[in-house]
């Protein structure tokens, strides 16, 4: 029976584990200009320690286990988190959101470890405005994980493109091209404001907007969201791929939320728009029982506000920065 509810019912299922708060990209919209302080390697959980919240959290109901970062695989030997959690009962679904760029080397261990679901940041199939947005030249190493990810057939293969009007809301026709004759999901994100990360509503573009972009060329059907889902998808006739929208500016999905995050340094973070959090790491390191640790669990979860505030006011919060959260 799923233990895992906080003050307003929802009963949550996915937890999103950080495993590292370093990056090989820097992402205009996720990493503050000035870079973050990473935190030091004894800060960071061990595989260990993050196996045993990951066992406690599925045995009070977890099922869905993403792993994220910054960006995690330039975690080493992340192949080796992904074997251990693999055999957790009750745990359904494992993923991992990447920004792809170490992915050809790593995919066939990740596959073999029982990685099921990926999603892939790529925000332009432009190489030279790739630069621009990641302020990184890895738009090729990129484009062949997302190659190499397809061919290695997992359950699911989503692409995740953050829409900032005038840098890539252009794109939306040629990105719903690209997935024309490939099975896979494309889901353009409106953009969201984070600690130092230059946003501005002038750069938000809606959901009903890029909905209606895409619309003045391809038919779009609604597909049944599972609940808890952040997108709202749709097939589009003629194609093997699917477009979703995530609308967390416009159209937010608090009431229905499913999530609980693990930082790479220990936190447990009730709400992507939530700066307090509750650390666990040194109750962990003095040799708590596990029936601490789900008091800690159920705690934290009771602190999880019922919605985040509106878009403008997002921006002003304290808040981590995104790359140190992971999504
Ligand atoms: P699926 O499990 O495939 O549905 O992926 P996901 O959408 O849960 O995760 P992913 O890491 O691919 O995140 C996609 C986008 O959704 C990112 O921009 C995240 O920041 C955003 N996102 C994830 N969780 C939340 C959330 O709880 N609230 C809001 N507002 N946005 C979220
Ligand atoms: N707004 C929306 N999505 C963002 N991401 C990172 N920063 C932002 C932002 N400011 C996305 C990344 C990645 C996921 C983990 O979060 O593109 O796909
Ligand atoms: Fe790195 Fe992902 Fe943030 Fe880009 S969005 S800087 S790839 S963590």
């Amino acid at each position: 029976m799923n233990k895992l509810i906080d003050r307003f019912g929802r009963k949550h299922t996915y937890l999103r584990i950080s495993v590292t708060d370093r990056c090989n990209l820097r992402c205009v919209y996720c990493m503050p200009p000035e870079g973050i302080t990473v935190k030091k390697k004894a800060e960071i959980l061990s595989f260990e320690e993050i196996f045993r919240i990951s066992r406690i959290f599925v045995e009070m109901g977890v099922t869905k286990i993403r792993i994220t970062g910054g960006e995690p695989l330039v975690r080493k030997d992340l192949d080796h988190l992904f074997e251990m959690l693999k055999p957790l009962v009750g745990l359904e679904t494992l993923a991992i959101t990447t920004n792809g760029v170490l992915l050809p080397g790593k995919i066939d261990a990740l596959k073999k470890a029982g990685l099921k679901c990926v999603n892939i940041s790529l925000d332009t199939l432009k190489a030279e405005r790739f630069k621009q947005m990641t302020l990184r030249d890895e738009w090729h190493p990129v484009m062949n994980g997302i190659l190499a990810a397809e061919a290695a057939q997992f359950e699911s293969l989503k692409l995740n493109v953050v829409v900032i009007k005038d840098q890539n809301g252009d794109e939306l026709v040629d990105f719903v091209d690209f997935v024309k004759d490939r099975r896979m999901n494309v889901r353009f994100i409106e953009y969201m404001p984070f600690k130092d990360n230059s946003w501005n509503s002038t750069g938000v573009l809606s959901y009903n907007d890029m909905k209606a972009a895409i619309e003045r060329y391809y038919a779009l059907d609604s597909i049944n969201a599972k609940p808890g889902d952040v997108a709202k998808d749709f097939s589009i006739r003629g194609h093997k791929g699917t477009v979703s929208f995530i609308s967390s500016m416009t159209d937010s999905f608090c009431a229905s939320c499913n999530r609980l995050r693990l930082t790479a340094d220990g936190s447990i973070k009730s709400c992507l728009f939530y700066e307090p959090e509750l650390n666990f790491r040194e109750q962990l390191r003095s040799g708590c029982s596990d029936e601490d640790l789900r008091s800690m669990i159920l705690y934290a979860l009771q602190m999880k506000p019922e919605a985040h505030p509106p878009m403008e006011e997002l921006a002003g919060m304290a808040n981590r920065a995104m790359v140190e959260i992971g999504g």
